[in-house]
């Protein structure tokens, strides 16, 4: 069967660094300008991937918002199918979520919050040279890293490890909310263990593709934001203005 690529957004969570605003919506809908931050993932898996199959995984009292926002896909050019995560327990947890959608085919994966600008990231795909069974994570350069997955690197630039939120960041890289997975990640999923925070976390998943040889890296130069603090939320809105057409 020919590998047909399919899209997971992850959209659980309390959203609690944006309260109170997530106490009146999801995190996920909370607008960039006019448009709820959602669109903006669901528009990179469409758009940089071609991906029209995807799969929106959420807590049992959001996933409403969704399904009422965006119906079956079919205004957006996607078809939608949502699950619910009922427990919360980290995001490789909600990835797990995936294995039926997934049927055997490898996924692109994308974290509800993150926001990329589509045109440079469709460049740096192409530079990425994954071989089948390979996963790919996405690294930007940011000033604080210890919100973040990061990376440690050898002296060829090869990537020996990943960690979550460390203390003291081994590079001033994050690993983006976007993974490239081939089928075997829920094998992966299954022998991982809780966190000391007891969630399955995404860069212990992450960390055994690297330790396995098959976790390939791309550097983006372009946007990108997670916007799930006050402080990104304005970067972000501040990056989607820059966009507009000035006024006339
Ligand atoms: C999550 C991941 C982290 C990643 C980040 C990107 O963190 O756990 O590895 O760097 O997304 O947005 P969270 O934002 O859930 O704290």
């Amino acid at each position: 069967m020919a590998e047909k690529l399919k899209g997971v957004i992850l959209a659980g969570g309390k959203g609690t660094r944006l309260l109170p605003a997530t106490r009146a919506m999801n995190k996920h809908l909370i607008p960039i300008l006019n448009r709820p931050m959602i669109l903006y993932p669901l528009e990179t898996l469409r758009d940089v991937f071609g991906i029209t199959d995807i799969l929106i995984v959420s807590g049992g009292e959001h996933i409403g918002g969704f399904a009422d926002f965006l119906g079956d896909g079919k205004e957006h050019k996607v078809s939608l199918t949502y699950r619910v995560q009922s427990e919360a327990g980290g995001i490789a947890q909600a990835l797990a979520l995936a294995e039926d959608f997934a049927a055997g085919q490898p996924l692109v994966v994308i974290l509800g919050d993150n926001i990329f600008d589509n045109a440079i990231l469709k460049k740096s795909l192409k530079k990425v040279p994954r071989g089948k069974g390979d996963a790919a994570v996405f690294l930007c350069e940011v000033p604080d890293a210890s919100r973040f997955g990061v990376p440690t690197f050898d002296k060829k630039g090869n990537i020996t490890k990943i960690t979550e939120k460390p203390a003291q960041p081994a590079s001033h890289y994050a690993i983006t909310g976007l993974y490239l997975y081939p089928a075997d990640v829920f094998e992966k999923i299954r022998r991982i263990k809780p966190s000391a925070r007891g969630e399955l976390e995404i860069t212990d998943v992450n960390d055994a593709y690297v330790k396995s040889g098959k976790c390939r890296h791309c550097i983006l130069d372009g946007f990108w934001s997670d916007a799930g603090t006050p402080s990104s939320l304005a970067r972000t809105v501040a990056w989607a203005m820059d966009g507009l057409e000035p006024r006339a």
